[in-house]
């Protein structure tokens, strides 16, 4: 077979990529998401699909995209979103419409577990949890080797599971979901908060954004933890434990293998997973007894959405 295109649209960019059967990217490119609602969506992923056709020399036979919302059963239509302006977007059929190509779609943390699972840092394992620290949280589960996607297609929203009872308001309506606490999001709030309250300790923070708290995002702190900064390294401590508390949890329902942790949260390496590691051994369920699962960083990073959904495509 030859190549297929993966779509993985986020709540900041889309990013697509011709893909062939070994899961190598041989072209990609990126586009901001559009703020606008449902069918401008549709519209950036179809020019990108048709972008990347045009280039490929006819080589595509397939397009996959995972996309961060509900995905019906029939890999077809986004119910909901809650980090997207996107209700009941009939997007496959769109796709097919416009690029004659056959298409699925499927949720962005499903692809990016199955590519992690096919050719990342889950190779080799049965079953699999795969947990996207982004924006959101989002989760896929690979079990007994197949991505497992419920009664209705919307299994593994792990980043719903309410943590906290009447805690933070969610983008899902609910209250005190996962999400609300060991995202990226989490992670920046946590760092805008402490240099708000206590600029004296969050002085590299506070260059790295030009003085303005507000001004802090994601990459200065993964920066400035990894240049050794207290604060910083404090944010991702608290992150952390949330979770892995939150894996432990899964756990106790799934008893995966192996944990893989993704998403750019997880660009931080070990100064995340450690204190992941440590809070999911001091509260999963039988640890005196069990064998811990193993915690692993994503090893396709920022390319498995892709590479997942279009190997999703393939099948
Ligand atoms: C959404 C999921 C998505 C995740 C990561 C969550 O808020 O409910 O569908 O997979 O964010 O993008
Ligand atoms: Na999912
Ligand atoms: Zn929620």
């Amino acid at each position: 077979m030859g190549c297929t295109i993966g779509v993985d649209v986020g709540g900041t960019k889309i990013a697509a990529g011709v893909v062939d059967a070994d899961g190598r990217i041989v072209d990609r490119i990126r586009r901001p998401t559009p703020a606008a609602s449902g069918p401008a969506i549709t519209d950036a992923v179809c020019t990108a699909v048709e972008e990347l056709v045009a280039r490929s020399g006819g080589d595509v036979e397939a397009v996959g995209v995972g996309i961060a919302g509900f995905v019906d059963d029939g890999r077809s239509t986004v119910v909901f979103a809650p980090n997207l302006a996107l209700r009941g977007e009939p997007l496959r059929d769109r796709i097919v419409r416009r690029t004659g190509l056959p298409a699925v779609v499927e949720n962005d943390a499903n692809a990016a577990a199955w590519g992690e699972a096919r050719f990342g840092a889950g190779r080799g394992t049965r079953h699999l949890v795969c947990v996207t620290l982004g924006t959101g949280i989002g989760g896929g589960v690979v079990l007994d080797g197949r991505l497992y996607r419920g009664g209705s297609g919307v299994a593994a929203e792990i980043g719903h599971l309410r943590v906290v009872p009447d805690g933070r308001r969610c983008g899902c309506g609910n209250q005190g979901c996962w999400e609300q606490y060991a995202s990226g999001r989490a992670l920046v709030a946590e760092a805008r908060d402490l240099a708000r309250g206590a600029p004296a300790e969050a002085e590299l923070l506070l260059k790295l954004a030009g003085g303005d708290p507000d001004r802090i995002e994601g990459p200065e702190i993964t920066r400035a933890a990894l240049e050794g900064d207290p604060a910083a390294r404090e944010c991702f401590r608290t992150v952390g434990r949330w979770v892995g508390q939150g894996l432990a949890d899964l756990a106790a329902v799934l008893d995966p293998e192996r944990f893989v942790v993704g998403g750019g949260v997880s660009d931080a390496g070990d100064i995340l997973l450690e204190p992941v590691r440590r809070s999911f051994a001091r509260h999963v369920t039988g640890r005196a007894v069990r064998s811990l699962a193993d915690i692993r960083g994503a090893e396709l990073g920022a390319a498995a959405g892709i590479v997942g959904a279009a190997d999703l495509a393939r099948v």
